[in-house]
């Protein structure tokens, strides 16, 4: 029986073999946020001197980057790169995911769009009927926090604010539980427009291309 680190290590392992395929000279890897993340980095430093570089989506993944002598690029010397490779807090079967368990969501959701593909690497105990169980990360810029708070509880959650966590971006998150996820593309446009919102994490209007999801008999790919 394998624990969870160890499937995690199993997917992290998968997205290896998608880099192994596109790894050259000029190309650059986006790297994601967490300890799914943490495994692939470790295992991205087999690849130190076949690619250009990386481009990190927080200060965390950044640091263990360099950690690894691996080069990280500022995503504005960046005009594309073929995959980004994050972990999720939760995935449905449409690959629309749940974000920012780690508090690094928008950093990611920016990254990820420079992608070709989003590969969404982790253990299959995310891969969940309908996303919401896991509560919704919503970044905030700080001033705003009542008034995103009220508009969120009209939409049907409970907003709770990560007590002393400020982003990367120096922002605030308020954590959302209860919402009932019907129609996620739908409820990501509908947050992101509050005004005060920096991005929610719900990745579903662009959710990941494949998900390598590590089970007991090995890799579930979607
Ligand atoms: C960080 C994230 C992570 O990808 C997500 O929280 C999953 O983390 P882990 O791999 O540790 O389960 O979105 O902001």
């Amino acid at each position: 029986m394998l624990t969870q680190d160890q499937l995690k290590k199993q997917a992290a392992e998968a997205a290896l073999e998608l880099v192994a395929e596109v790894a050259g000279p000029d190309v650059v890897i986006g790297v994601g946020t967490g300890s799914t993340a943490d495994l692939f980095i470790d295992g991205l430093a087999a690849f130190k001197g076949r690619l250009r570089g990386t481009v990190a989506s927080s200060e965390r993944s950044a640091q263990r980057l360099a950690g690894h002598g691996l080069p990280v690029l500022d995503l504005n010397d960046v005009a594309s790169m073929p995959i980004y490779v994050d972990g999720a807090d939760e995935i449905d079967h449409s690959l629309a995911m749940i974000k920012g368990g780690g508090g690094a969501l928008t950093r990611e959701k920016i990254v990820a769009s420079v992608a070709e593909r989003f590969v969404c690497i982790a253990d299959e105990s995310k891969l969940v009927q309908r996303l919401g169980r896991f509560p919704l990360p919503v970044e905030i810029i700080p001033m705003a926090r009542e008034v995103v708070a009220r508009r969120l509880a009209a939409l049907g959650g409970k907003p709770v604010l990560r007590a002393g966590f400020v982003t990367d971006n120096g922002n605030h998150i308020l954590d959302v539980h209860g919402l009932d996820i019907q129609d996620p593309k739908g409820l990501e446009g509908l947050v992101n427009d509050i005004p005060g919102v920096v991005t929610c994490g719900l990745f579903a209007i662009a959710g990941a291309d494949v998900a390598l999801l590590a089970t007991q008999q090995g890799i579930r790919r979607l």
